[in-house]
């Protein structure tokens, strides 16, 4: 059960939510023949309730993939897929069709925009695609069948190719405008490019912030905007080391900042960060590369407005 103050808050100071796990493969789709719509059910109602706009997220990543899906192969290596039958591939097809198909029907009409896609590209220095069951079993063409898949299922929803490391310019941001731009050619019915924007400050300095620069974002955005897309922040947090007083007024900067990059462009359609209380954070524990890092959204964890989030208001009242 979501408490109280957490359903207030969003209500209260948001237009726009993504569901942070209930339209995952895993959570929605736990059996073969099983579908669990409620948690995202909920979510929906709870925004159409109030006015609220909703990011789908996410339709084919290769995380949180049940294992009546991972179970199709008998190998984890998905990086030498050449003795995989022609029957498990078609298998994998239709189980990612069926997917889409049955997911994006449930909410057709109810969603502003899909992410269609995530994190196709691996993080080597030159990123390459990312050896994905998906990428295994259906070959380089699964984006465009699932983009192709997705759009008739729901004509009207805008639809996302979504990734991090990708938001400013750089190898990786090569690789995902390279993408975008072949399936724009190719008539591929991409209508958008959402960008995570996952950060770390580790003093109060704003050059220590791990991360694109602002201007770096911009001239990504604006190169993406110029093949026909929307651009969208969509997973903004910053981390911070030992937080202080000054840090967490440069982590209000920083966030200010990239909201100012994104409206001041007409094609950048969305800024949303990922989780809005320090109380519950994706970035927590469990994960390694977390240890020592904390504090990264615009409320701390009593509910109460920090700096990041007095400077993101700000930015918004000034650029009205
Ligand atoms: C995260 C969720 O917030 C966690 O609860 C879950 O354990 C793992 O996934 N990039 C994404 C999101 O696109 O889907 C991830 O969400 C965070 C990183």
């Amino acid at each position: 059960m979501v408490p109280g103050p957490y359903r207030d808050t969003v209500a209260s100071e948001y237009n726009l939510l993504t569901p942070g796990n209930a339209m995952k493969f895993a959570v929605i789709h736990p059996g073969a023949d099983r579908y669990d719509f409620s948690d995202a059910d909920t979510i929906v109602s709870f925004a159409a309730a109030r006015g609220m706009g909703v990011r789908g997220h996410t339709l084919v990543w290769h995380n949180q993939l049940p294992h009546w899906v991972t179970n199709q192969l008998s190998s984890t290596d998905y990086s030498n897929c050449s003795g995989i039958a022609a029957a498990t591939r078609q298998s994998l097809r239709t189980i990612l069709h069926d997917h889409i198909t049955t997911v994006v029907a449930r909410y057709r009409g109810k969603l502003l925009s899909w992410d269609v896609v995530s994190e196709a590209f691996d993080d080597a220095s030159k990123p390459m695609r990312r050896n994905t069951i998906w990428q295994c079993a259906l070959g380089p063409t699964y984006i465009d069948s699932a983009f192709v898949w997705t759009r008739r299922a729901d004509p009207d929803v805008k639809l996302f190719y979504h990734d991090y490391g990708a938001e400013g310019i750089g190898v990786k941001a090569d690789s995902v405008y390279n993408l975008a731009s072949s399936l724009r050619r190719n008539g591929v019915p991409i209508d958008g490019v959402s960008l995570q924007l996952h950060g770390a400050l580790s003093s109060s300095s704003a050059k220590d912030f791990k991360g694109p620069t602002a201007t770096s974002v911009g001239q990504n955005m604006d190169r993406l905007i110029g093949l026909g897309v929307e651009v969208q922040i969509t997973e903004m947090d910053i981390k911070l080391r030992n937080p202080s007083k000054a840090m967490r007024e440069a982590q209000g900067h920083v966030f200010a900042d990239m909201l100012g990059v994104c409206l001041a462009r007409a094609r950048c359609t969305a800024f949303v960060t990922w989780g809005f209380t320090d109380l519950w954070t994706w970035d927590n524990p469990a994960y390694p590369t977390s240890a020592g890092w904390t504090e990264p959204l615009p409320f701390d964890s009593t509910y109460a407005h920090k700096p990041a989030f007095d400077s993101l208001l700000a930015k918004l009242r000034t650029s009205r």
